[in-house]
């Protein structure tokens, strides 16, 4: 099975006010027009996701949010169901971001809501996990992972298109990442999970790597084997930051490993 196109995904987290929608503009303008084979995606604060999806529309760049609730509409002050997002141009959803699970409490269980909410709403989910620095040092990073994403996943998904993402806790935001060779054994690792819950479609998966991805590391990371994408934070900022990451996914899909465009510089 061919691998997955690669998926770029820029998460804003709680950044991000009218006057930034210009990055967003950046990156669209870049991509407008141009043969991208990844796809690149932003997920902004939901307040600028109206606005970014219009200038996101037809350009090559995706949006998406950061997180729905399960419900598709009621009495729940504060909350955003998928039928929202999508109303307003979301095409894709993050769901148990580490920052959820840790900041709002959020379960593998309520995850797992979410999803099913995402499928309804015809959103496309990407499904977050990732072990803390205490259970890596412990020695249980791949039990914690693989616990989280069969718990976080419906029992089946049918022809649903999903998204996983490894992002080690320890590694969001700090500057600091797994060796690529703990990058490759956790991907192996989720994919066996996903065999089990949607047998050989796993293969086509895409399972991206998030955490403390930049412009220098990404092109090593988007090599790993089993690596079919990026979640970058805080290198999604700015798309002076970004571009350079997804001309990185751009070279890593050529056929040739990219070879092509090192000769052209
Ligand atoms: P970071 O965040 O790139 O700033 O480490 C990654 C994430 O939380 O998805």
């Amino acid at each position: 099975m061919p691998r997955p196109r690669l998926l770029i995904a820029g998460n804003w987290k709680m950044h991000g006010l009218a006057a930034d929608l210009g990055e967003a503009e950046t990156l669209a303008a870049a991509l407008a027009g141009r043969r991208v084979r990844s796809r690149v995606a932003l997920f902004p604060p939901a307040t600028l996701l109206d606005r970014m999806a219009r200038a996101a529309q037809g350009r090559g760049l995706l949006v998406g949010a950061q997180d729905i609730y399960h419900e598709p509409s009621g009495a729940f002050t504060g909350a955003i169901s998928a039928e929202m997002a999508k109303d307003v141009g979301a095409s894709l959803v993050i769901l148990g971001h580490s920052e959820r699970r840790r900041d709002f409490g959020e379960t593998d269980a309520q995850v797992r809501l979410k999803v099913e909410a995402a499928f309804r709403g015809r959103l496309e989910p990407i499904v977050c996990v990732g072990e803390s620095a205490e259970v890596r040092d412990a020695g249980g990073t791949m039990a914690r992972i693989e616990s989280q994403l069969r718990a976080s996943l419906p029992e089946s998904l049918g022809e649903q298109r999903i998204n996983v993402a490894y992002e080690p806790v320890w590694a969001i935001g700090a500057g600091k990442t797994p060796s690529l060779e703990e990058i490759a054994e956790a991907h192996e690792g989720l994919r066996r999970v996903l065999a089990h819950v949607i047998g050989d479609q796993a293969q086509a998966t895409p399972i991206l790597y998030g955490g403390s991805v930049t412009a220098e590391n990404a092109s090593a990371v988007l090599a790993v084997s089993g690596v079919d994408g990026v979640l970058v934070g805080s290198a999604s900022l700015e798309a002076a930051d970004f571009l350079p990451i997804v001309w990185a996914a751009e070279a890593a899909s050529e056929p040739d490993g990219g070879f092509e465009s090192w000769l052209r510089g």
